[in-house]
């Protein structure tokens, strides 16, 4: 038994506040032979337990050891690490690209290296708590824009005293998987000699030529004064981050970002893992098209808006209910994301659908006849 300090007892009123408020936690272990029909994980491409995902891990860790040493620039960089660089790069349409151990990693260390005191960032309102983080830390003056407002990010960039500036956005929003206006915000950026940096954690694998992403579907990949972000962990199926960039953008990380320099590197068999996932990627460019249509069917059982990504957003406004929705749907054999304040704004609570390119037949039909069931139980209540 541990003994107790008198010091944290706030942490009481601190954790009856949050249940009171129906914005409690709780971690959920799954089993690894759960029968539960999965619409909550982000394994986009269905590829977390592809055996030729698996063996690349396993090839990696006969060949390299349980984990990368150190850091990058010590130990911690393989020629597997160097091999699967060039292969994203390759991949994405960039010159060049540069392994972190997350994928919020990558965002602190991509808007940290560019930003900086007497710089300016500005951040969509849709961006991911990870580029939130990165505001924080960047020592930049941050202005924060609504969600998709091109207008208010085109206004901040010209009312700018800063010489530097850099707009953040995500391609596709985590929260319901609409896309941003990319285009648009690169223009403006460029229009106003700002950097744009766009997280495509949930559009690589998802959008664009075989799975580019958002990016690469706009045309953009390629220009220096776009530099993208992406997570391995989804689509990729794996663990880590990765920034694609020019040459020098990425030198001024390797340099400068500090989420690079003070991490211990990405471990071997989540670089063999995601190098695999990337060639069934490539050798099987239908698979985003795959997720598309699972997801165009969960959808349409949710009446939901068309989706753009593999995400499917189902309101339920009230965040008890959401709860009560997503137990529901697991009492029934089905797992649903829910995501509640502070993760999205007030009477906004919802139930997170996420597609996979294997969810298909009967598996998802029955996700189907289950979602019916609770949204049309769930959604009632409102009335
Ligand atoms: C948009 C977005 N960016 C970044 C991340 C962080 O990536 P990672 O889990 O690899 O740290 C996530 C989710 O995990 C995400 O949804």
């Amino acid at each position: 038994m541990i003994e107790k300090s008198p010091t944290l007892d706030w942490l009481d009123a601190a954790a009856r506040a949050r249940e009171a408020a129906g914005v409690h936690r709780e971690i959920h272990a799954r089993t690894s032979d759960s029968p539960v029909i999965d619409l909550a994980s982000n394994d986009y491409l269905g590829l977390a337990r592809h055996p030729e995902v698996i063996a690349g891990a396993k090839a990696a860790l006969d060949e390299w050891g349980a984990g990368a040493t150190g850091s990058r620039l010590v130990t911690g960089t393989t020629t597997l690490h160097e091999t699967l660089e060039a292969e994203l790069a390759d991949f994405c349409g960039h010159e060049s690209a540069l392994l972190f151990s997350s994928g919020y990693m990558a965002n602190i260390g991509a808007v940290t290296a560019l930003s900086g005191r007497g710089s300016l960032v500005v951040s969509d309102g849709g961006a991911h708590a990870s580029l939130i983080d990165a505001c924080r830390l960047s020592r930049a003056r941050v202005v924060a824009t609504p969600r998709g407002n091109v207008a208010a990010v085109r206004r901040a960039l010209a009312e700018r005293s800063e010489e530097r500036a850099v707009v953040l956005t995500d391609s596709v929003y985590s929260i319901d998987g609409a896309l941003a206006p990319v285009a648009e915000l690169h223009d403006v950026a460029r229009a106003h000699h700002a950097v744009l940096v766009v997280d495509e954690a949930h559009g690589l694998g998802v959008r664009g030529r075989g799975g580019r992403g958002l990016v690469d579907e706009l045309g953009r990949a390629g220009h220096e004064d776009l530099v993208v972000t992406a997570t391995l962990s989804k689509a990729l199926a794996t663990q880590g981050g990765v920034v694609c960039a020019s040459q020098r953008v990425r030198a001024q990380l390797t340099d400068t970002a500090r989420s690079f320099i003070f991490d211990t590197a990405l471990t071997p068999a989540a670089v063999g893992a995601a190098q695999a996932a990337l060639n069934v990627l490539r050798r099987e460019p239908d698979r985003p098209a795959r997720v598309l249509r699972a997801a165009t069917a969960l959808a349409e059982v949710a009446d939901a808006e068309q989706p753009e990504s593999a995400v499917v957003s189902v309101i339920l406004s009230d965040p008890q209910r959401a709860v009560a929705a997503q137990k529901a749907a697991l009492r029934r054999g089905v797992a649903v994301g829910c995501f509640r304040p502070p993760s999205v704004p007030e009477g906004t609570s919802r139930l997170r659908l996420t597609a996979r390119a294997n969810l298909e037949g009967a598996e998802l039909d029955t996700a189907v006849e289950v979602l019916r069931a609770v949204v049309a139980e769930y959604s009632k209540e409102e009335k």
